[in-house]
């Protein structure tokens, strides 16, 4: 989609957006009142006085009005409307653009009695929530007449303001991070036949290449060497073997210690021998979705140049049955040292965690590290598909990222770890399990069991099984890839690590 800001009035043509709150109409809407003889507010009327928040009506002028189709989107009361309502305005306006066929549109931004946010950032709001929301992956779409939606996209906006300067200049660091949850979609929404994890790994290498960027790939030689035998044991039984990809972002000073964003890249999640049933598992192809968050969160951040240190390491394997793969039973000794038995080979992500995240820690010293997890069904089954998991035994970091999920639409709730739950992963012959108490606390379980590799480095563990995708349109997303975690990564690392 492209955006445009410009302080020229609007064009007497095509179609015109104007904002109306519960108080009144914003100057422009007024102003295209007067000239309609009325009109405007007669629409309004018609659709019962007030809009509320997202909805909107529409008009078309006669001819010698100098105006083409007006569509007067409610803005509810300005004062309650945070910057995310805005965004979640702007997803609203490109559903109803594409609703009515309009692929180009001119939005008049007024200033709105009692708005918290400036003109600039109004425009950038609703900039950010129509390019999110009207994101589709169509690639293997041969034609449009099997899209269920039918309509186009909206491929541009041109938002009318006085001051445009200032929206361009918020506009480039809000465009990469729009783009970074772009190319994290794109790229979870592949399936599994074309996204190895070797193909992950060289999508990284583009990208670090494309915004300078240092990136590594690990091999299954020199993981080998590292002693990384828990992710190794992971993608054993799969002909496409696994890597480690190691993304640098270098935007602080050379001493600074980096931030350490860790992801689950589980490219096919077949259960291995531990095989899952054929129902629903063709959704195990979003089974990288933590590791598809992790490279959209660094594209988000060399996009927009960001002044911090951050290194993005992401585990990538596929998780498959064959006469290789590992048996319920076996007994692996992480990188770390701690020896793990393998009891169910589905609770893969854990394994496959273990080593990265240990590997994390001692290469890079990170001054904190979160990772993303597409991990268990049971913070399914606790949390839906509204809110992740969040787990931390660092009430600080607890609370950044909580309260900078509900900033940005990806919400945390927060979940237990502990002793008592570490006593659910002891094995009868080896330090830890794979697995936890049958029905109890799976997530719990699962978090505890990568617990024990992040040593004393603040950490939190983000399980994303439920909002990685979504079968449902959410005010920011469309069905499929959600791109969940990039703009929570990205906002935690500006607000607390910038500057
Ligand atoms: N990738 C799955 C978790 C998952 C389930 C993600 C549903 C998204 C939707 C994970 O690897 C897995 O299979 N976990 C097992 C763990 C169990 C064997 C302890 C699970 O949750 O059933
Ligand atoms: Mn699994
Ligand atoms: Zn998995």
């Amino acid at each position: 989609m492209k955006i445009t800001f410009t302080t020229a009035a609007l064009p007497d043509s095509g179609t015109a957006v104007v904002l109306a709150a519960d108080a009144g109409l914003g100057a422009t809407a007024a102003d295209l009142d007067g000239r309609t003889g009325g009109a405007v507010r007669r629409a309004l009327e018609l659709a019962g006085g007030k809009l509320k928040r997202g909805k909107a009506v529409e008009l078309l002028c006669p001819a010698g009005v100098g105006l083409g189709r007006v569509v007067v989107l409610g803005v509810g009361a300005p004062a309650e409307a945070k910057r995310l309502d805005l965004e979640e305005l702007g997803g609203s306006l490109a559903v109803k653009l594409k609703a009515l066929g309009v692929t180009e549109a001119s939005v008049a931004i007024d200033a709105l009695d009692g708005l918290p946010l400036g003109p600039a950032d109004l425009a950038v709001s609703l900039a950010t929530g129509a390019m999110l929301r009207s994101y589709r992956f169509d690639k293997y779409r041969t034609t449009k007449e099997d899209d269920e939606n039918g309509q186009d996209e909206v491929a541009g906006l041109t938002f009318h303001l006085g001051d445009a300067a200032a929206a361009e200049a918020a506009w480039s660091a809000a465009a990469a991070v729009s783009e970074g949850v772009r190319q994290a979609r794109d790229l979870v929404s592949e399936p599994a036949n074309v996204l190895s994890p070797e193909h992950f790994a060289e999508a990284c290498r583009t990208l670090g290449e494309r915004l300078g960027m240092e990136v590594d790939v690990l091999g299954p030689r020199e993981m080998r060497e590292l002693g990384m035998n828990a992710l190794l044991a992971v993608g054993q039984g799969s002909e496409r073997e696994s890597r480690v990809a190691v993304m640098r972002w270098n935007g602080g000073p050379a001493d600074q210690a980096p931030v350490a964003l860790i992801g689950k890249g589980v490219c096919f999640d077949s259960g291995g021998l531990s095989i899952k049933p054929a129902a629903g598992m063709e959704e195990m192809k979003w089974d990288m979705g933590g590791a598809g968050a992790v490279y959209g969160a660094m594209a988000a951040l060399a996009g927009r140049k960001a002044k911090v240190n951050v290194v993005g390491v992401l585990g990538l394997s596929e998780n498959m049955p064959s006469g290789r793969a590992q048996r319920p039973g076996d007994v692996i000794t992480s990188m770390a040292g701690v020896t793990i038995e393998v009891v169910n080979t589905d609770a893969e992500g854990r394994l496959l965690l273990a080593d990265v995240l240990h590997y994390a820690k001692d290469r890079f010293k990170p001054r904190a590290m979160v990772d993303l997890a597409t991990l268990t069904g049971a913070i399914v089954v606790a949390l839906g598909h509204e809110q992740a998991g969040l787990f931390s035994p660092d009430d600080e970091l607890a609370g950044q990222l909580i309260a900078v999920g509900a900033s940005v639409g990806e919400k945390l709730w927060r979940m237990p770890l502990g002793a008592e739950y570490a006593k659910h992963i002891k094995s009868d012959i080896a330090d830890i399990k794979n697995v936890g108490r049958a029905r109890e606390a799976g997530a719990s379980a699962g978090a505890v069991f990568l617990e024990r590799f992040v040593g004393d480095v603040p950490w939190a563990h983000l399980d994303i099984a439920g909002v990685a995708w979504t079968k449902r349109d959410q005010p920011l997303a469309g069905k499929g890839a959600t791109g969940f975690g990039v703009r929570l990564l990205d906002r935690w690392v500006a607000e607390h690590f910038e500057g």
